[in-house]
């Protein structure tokens, strides 16, 4: 199973305040370095999080690294806007990732939290794949872990999907890793996991995932990645908040 490190809340305190600190291109070195085998930007319209400056610096420092995927997220259908975000497609095809993760959030989303709905037309979305996958992406679609809903995926061209892991996460916060409510959640998305794999997809799956509910996650063989941002980050702070406050206080002489 492949780690993705999402780097959006590196960039999200780098533009709190200008500048460039936290650098988003080191803190991908320093992941690379300590082992992850892939760097995720979701580069949102409002310009929140990760940049398009940041993806195209990103993409350049990956051409270092050939074994390294760089997954790009977003929704498709996300125009060019007056902020200077150039689009969704305008990024895939100028920093042509390994992988592009499709996402249906509104612009003023928090953070995603549902997968496609692919009941009804999806010749738009289609046309995306088709496109993005010209640019030499593999295309991954965020699902819900909805058999009915996966079954729908392989007559779009998308060669992956990405389970949203929400409620599993919220179950196992909520009762712990042996509760059998969370091992039932657990089936759930083993059994959605296979079924993508019996219609010949790949399987990737994120959000919310985080060292309490991840080895209960990995149980399931299926799944080929897990992308992750907020909890890893949070953790890196705690991490090194001890130590960091020790190197300042070096710094005053005490
Ligand atoms: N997958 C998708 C599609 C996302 O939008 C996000 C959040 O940007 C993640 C995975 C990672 O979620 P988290 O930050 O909770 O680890």
């Amino acid at each position: 199973m492949r780690l993705s490190v999402n780097l959006n809340k590196v960039a999200l305190v780098r533009n709190s305040r200008g500048g460039d600190t936290p650098n988003v291109v080191e803190a991908a070195r320093t992941v690379l370095a300590a082992g992850a085998g892939g760097i995720t930007v979701h580069p949102r319209p409002d310009q929140r999080h990760a940049r398009p400056d940041d993806v195209f610096a990103l993409a350049g420092l990956l051409k270092g690294f050939p074994e390294i995927e760089f997954n790009i997220e977003g929704n498709p259908h996300a125009g060019p806007r007056d902020n200077g975000y150039p689009g969704f497609d305008a990024l895939i095809e100028r920093a042509r990732p390994h992988q592009a993760t499709l996402v249906p959030d509104s612009d003023s989303q928090l953070t995603s939290d549902h997968g496609f709905d692919l009941s009804g037309d999806n010749a738009a979305l289609i046309g995306k794949i088709r496109r993005y996958r010209a640019a030499g992406a593999r295309v991954s679609l965020f699902m819900d872990p909805d058999p009915g809903q996966i079954e729908r995926v392989p007559a779009t061209g998308a060669e992956r999907i990405e389970l949203y892991t929400g409620p599993f996460a919220e179950t196992v916060a909520r009762h712990g890793p042996d509760h059998p409510g969370s091992l039932a959640s657990l089936e759930v998305y083993r059994e959605a996991a296979r079924h993508a794999v019996r219609l010949g997809l790949g399987v990737n799956a994120g959000h919310d995932l985080d060292l309490d509910n991840l080895p209960l996650f990995s149980r399931i063989h299926e799944i080929a990645e897990v992308s992750i941002g907020h909890a890893l980050i949070s953790r890196a702070l705690d991490s090194g908040l001890a130590a960091t406050v020790q190197a300042f206080l070096a710094a005053t002489g005490r």
